[in-house]
């Protein structure tokens, strides 16, 4: 399989990995502005995209999602929580759906928290075991810190969600994933997240300072650092663009 981290504007991570073999590949988290840029190391790759997913509906940045779906001929892809919300058709993603892309698999994980419809994906390269390799984890566990449960409001029922998609769903994963998250330090949607865009989850377990264990401890440590946190820029605008009838520029 390969794997390309693709730094994006505003500290954003995104994704394209995929199987060179059987030429299938799957995008995460592309910003509007870098879709020619997914399509040419797609080509340089010879790979086909298959599947455009973005981890939530972002209020950070304009997704480019939908607009590389359609400019690839790949389905776009989104947690089923979004169906009747957005005005447009897109393939709704489920908790344990699996993807494939080649030899490569794609396990969805419903990690409610940061927003309701935040998911992480589960990667397995096929060709090498049939263990998961990789978690892509959006905004729900970042290198050296968690998402921010406040965006969109009702904060301490989503700071209570974040614990338990944490604790009760990726903390009990093998320790040796390997965490790529959706954004690195400078982010506005988690507080002290590290400059080192990847890291095993064994790591973090030791030594990420908001995997706190104690539940209302947890909660009351993800608020207070959350609350500290700017609002994204034009963060209306942002989510009224990501889920706009018209594809954004
Ligand atoms: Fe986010």
């Amino acid at each position: 399989m390969f794997l390309i981290q693709h730094p994006s504007p505003l500290s954003s991570l995104a994704y394209l990995f995929g199987c060179t073999g059987k030429r299938a590949a799957i995008v995460v988290d592309v910003h509007a502005g870098d879709e020619e840029a997914f399509l040419a190391m797609a080509r340089e790759k010879d790979v086909e995209i298959r599947y455009v997913i973005d981890t939530h509906i972002h209020a950070d940045h304009v997704s480019g999602g939908r607009r590389l779906a359609q400019l690839a001929g790949a389905h776009y892809a989104l947690h089923e929580s979004n169906a009747g919300a957005v005005p447009w058709d897109f393939m709704a993603l489920r908790d344990g759906q699996v993807l494939e892309a080649g030899n490569v698999s794609v396990q969805v994980l419903h990690t409610p928290g940061h927003t309701d419809d935040s998911i992480s994906l589960l990667v397995t390269d096929r060709s090498r075991c049939d263990e998961p390799w990789f978690l892509v984890t959006g905004h729900t566990l970042f290198v050296g810190a968690v998402g921010r449960p406040d965006l969109k409001g009702r904060e301490r029922e989503m700071a209570e969600k974040m614990y338990d998609s944490l604790f009760g769903t990726l903390l009990s994963l093998p320790d040796h994933l390997e965490i790529l998250p959706g954004a690195q330090a400078g982010s506005v949607c988690g507080g002290g997240i590290s400059g080192k865009p990847v890291s095993t989850l064994a790591f973090e377990k030791r030594y990420n300072k908001g995997l706190i264990r104690d539940r209302a401890a947890f909660v009351e440590a993800i608020l207070e650092t959350a609350l500290a946190l700017p609002q994204p820029e034009a963060m209306r605008e942002i989510i009224a663009a990501n889920i706009a009838a018209e594809i954004p520029a």
